[in-house]
């Protein structure tokens, strides 16, 4: 059987509107028809990485409202395994998102249920933790659980700080790799290298990072594909050029399969490889999950 994905982390349900152009504020605009669909970061991953053949397993929390079954709907039909999902008080996470005509999104996150996901999982659930070949973690639960899933992880730990928290440096070494857009590795930098110059590109940056004694880095560039920095140096790695319908999720939708991808046993730079890929197809798509492709889909291929 394939080895096990372990994603502790966020369940939303979208409400997202298409815009022709994101408001300004004290703007009123009208948008077009509302779609309710389940995304989180968390969940999106899960999903991505089941559909790219990953036996994946969730930790994370709904709230007992009518949007918890939305919200967990992909999930289960993917097949990932939801048994370890709490259900609690209180509503599920809610985004509040909106795409522009451009395919770019904006998008207001709502915690609710995920603030559930408190640092006693790492303890329920250690002999999980303990034996997951990667354990995948964003910034949309509380950060003392991050940090706690973190130091009980004996496999890989991929860290996607979106967005960015204060995870603590002890945690933060531990990511191999910490997967980061240049926004949030900006973000980054500038709280630890305050007052430093901050390297003006990709590969610096990640490298920069890196620096803190991250085993591996990852920096995501959008249509440009993304950097990484590990022990063997910096790589770029380009990503398809494809038409943007909606960026939402694309990015999970990347970590998602390189956490697939390295489960199987891939390098980081063969895992990016694929995911810059996934990411492409998802941008093509509409909406978060439903866009991501399964390994019967022909992704999208870098031009030569
Ligand atoms: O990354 C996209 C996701 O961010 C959305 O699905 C939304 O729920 C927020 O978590
Ligand atoms: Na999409």
């Amino acid at each position: 059987t394939a080895a096990r994905v372990v994603v502790v982390g966020s369940i939303n349900v979208d409400q997202v509107v298409r815009v022709d152009r994101h408001p300004r504020p004290g703007e009123t605009l009208i948008g077009g028809s509302l779609q309710v669909l389940p995304g989180g970061k968390g969940a999106n991953q899960a999903v991505a990485a089941a559909l790219r053949g990953a036996r994946v397993s969730m930790i994370g929390a709904v709230g007992d409202d009518a949007h918890a079954a939305t919200a967990l709907a992909t999930l289960t039909s993917s097949g990932v395994d939801v048994s370890l999902v709490r259900v609690v008080p209180g509503p599920t996470g809610l985004a509040l998102i909106t795409v522009g005509a451009d395919g770019e999104n904006t998008i207001i996150v709502v915690p609710g249920a995920n603030d559930a996901v408190t640092a006693d999982v790492a303890e329920q659930h250690a002999s999980l933790l303990e034996t997951a070949a990667v354990v995948v973690l964003q910034g949309e639960i509380p950060v003392s659980t991050i940090t706690a899933v973190m130091l009980r992880t004996s496999g890989r730990v991929v860290l996607n700080l979106a967005p960015v928290v204060a995870v603590g440096a002890e945690a933060l070494r531990l990511a191999d790799p910490l997967v980061v857009n240049e926004h949030e590795a900006g973000l980054l930098l500038q709280q630890v290298a305050a007052g430093q110059d901050v390297p003006g590109d990709d590969a610096g940056v990640a490298d920069a990072l890196r620096a803190w004694g991250i085993a591996s880095v990852v920096v995501t560039c959008g249509p440009l594909g993304a950097v990484i920095a590990d022990s063997t140096g910096t790589h770029s790695v380009a990503a398809p050029t494809v038409e943007s319908i909606d960026s939402s999720g694309a990015g999970d939708a990347f970590v998602g399969a390189l956490s697939a991808e390295l489960a199987a046993g891939a390098t980081l730079v063969d895992g990016v490889r694929v995911a810059v890929r996934v990411g492409a197809f998802a941008v093509r798509g509409h909406g978060t999950q439903p866009s991501y492709p399964t390994l019967d889909d022909v992704l999208p291929e870098v031009a030569a």
